[in-house]
């Protein structure tokens, strides 16, 4: 353990509770098998934990069937495989302007590869969508509405009930990019019209890095975006048509599933409105810290309503990450400064000279660490304002 602060928890969380540390020493000590690959008992048990993940984090999103539920590295996977998968050449996508590149660069690469259309909505300045907009973008082509289900700059969370509702109406399938909210805010496919979600294990979650997931809607029929061995129909020369196995070829990473059970146990005990609503409360003390600081700037909503706990700053004039650098040298606090994986999201707010510093909380995150932050960054803006920081 060490004594840093730590504030860059969208890009992946720390601390993780104690449970995750403990199912993976369990996996690796007592049955670190292959899942799947053999009849004995260890792989048996591999097999097991990796179907209780399923079925939780099924519980978590109200999905109906744990085998529509695949395993991936990471997020940038699980949207590769659905983008990838799904769209074919001609097909139109209409996405947001606030979108992460794991979503923006496959949409670019396919429309450069594959001759897909794309169609970037305009986000208002906090990020916000207008739904009329979207509707009046709708075309005989269009197949797929991507959209984030919050900003990983401005923390805006956006409508997916009502996207997936105008989804299902004009007939196009819907993609939700959740990794700034699964495991705060809830979600329901079912309820929500979601044909494929892609959410992180390792940011809110809280498990290990290297686990992530997409759900794909049963009467959808993507084309895998990897085939190999699954450790069924060995004897078949083809990609098995059975899920999960269909999209998990090789070796999965069943300690870090392990690990994302418990994870996902601890979040179904605690309840997500318990989650968002200590984020909530964080997230209003940090803005309105920031807010008293003079000359900084707070990007997004300034209020606690429709947003998760991503909060986007500068102090006027001063590089992000000169501040970035100061705050982990001289304070030991970490956050992350400059651009956050999405130039789309950063021309919306308006902040494409410097980036900007990114603090964002989890749900370990304490008022003291938000106070330490104010203080931290009132006395460096104005040191910078006097001149007498170096
Ligand atoms: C909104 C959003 N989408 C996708 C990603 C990519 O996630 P991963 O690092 O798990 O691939 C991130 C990561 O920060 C993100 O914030």
């Amino acid at each position: 353990m060490n004594d840093v602060i730590y504030f860059d928890n969208a890009a992946t969380s720390w601390p993780k509770p104690s449970q995750v540390f403990e199912a993976m020493k369990e996996c690796l000590d007592e049955y670190g098998a292959n899942p799947g690959r053999g009849g004995h008992k260890m792989a048996i048990r591999a097999d097991r934990v990796l179907f209780e993940a399923r079925k939780n984090l099924s519980k978590l999103f109200h999905i109906p069937n744990p085998n529509d539920l695949f395993f991936f590295m990471n997020t940038s996977g699980a949207l590769n495989q659905a983008m990838k998968g799904f769209l074919q050449p001609g097909d139109h996508v209409i996405t947001t302007s606030i979108e992460h590149n794991s979503v923006r660069r496959p949409l670019e690469f396919l429309k450069k590869s594959v001759g897909i259309e794309v169609t970037y909505l305009e986000n208002q300045l906090d990020g916000s969508i207008d739904l009329i907009q979207l509707q009046n973008k709708i075309k005989g082509n269009t197949k797929l509405i991507v959209s984030t289900h919050a900003s990983n700059l401005l923390g805006t969370i956006m409508p997916i009930g009502e996207i997936g509702r105008i989804a299902k109406e004009y007939n196009c399938r819907f993609l939700v990019d959740a990794a700034q909210t699964a495991g705060i805010i809830p979600i329901d496919v079912q309820a929500m019209n979601i044909d494929m979600l892609a959410f992180p294990g390792h940011k809110a979650l809280y498990g290990p890095q290297g686990t992530a997931g997409l759900y794909v809607n049963p009467n959808l029929d993507l084309i895998p975006l990897i085939h190999g061995g699954t450790g069924s129909h060995s004897e078949e020369i083809e990609q098995p048509s059975t899920r999960p196995d269909r999209y998990e070829s090789g070796t999965p990473n069943t300690v870090g599933i392990a690990g994302l059970n418990a994870a996902v146990k601890y979040i179904l005990n605690t309840g997500l409105e318990q989650i968002h609503s200590k984020e909530q409360k964080l997230v209003g003390q940090m803005i309105e810290g920031l807010l008293s600081i003079p000359g900084v700037i707070v990007y997004g909503k300034h209020s606690i309503e429709n947003r998760v706990g991503v909060v986007a700053f500068n102090v006027d004039g001063i590089d992000a990450s000169e501040i970035a650098f100061i705050l982990d040298q001289q304070y030991g606090i970490a956050v992350r400064s400059g651009f956050h994986c999405t130039p789309l999201g950063h021309i919306t707010a308006g902040t494409t000279i410097y980036g900007s510093i990114r603090a964002s909380v989890s749900y370990f995150t304490t008022t003291r660490d938000i106070e330490y932050l104010i203080k931290a960054i009132s006395e460096i803006a104005e040191a910078m304002a006097s001149g007498t920081e170096e």
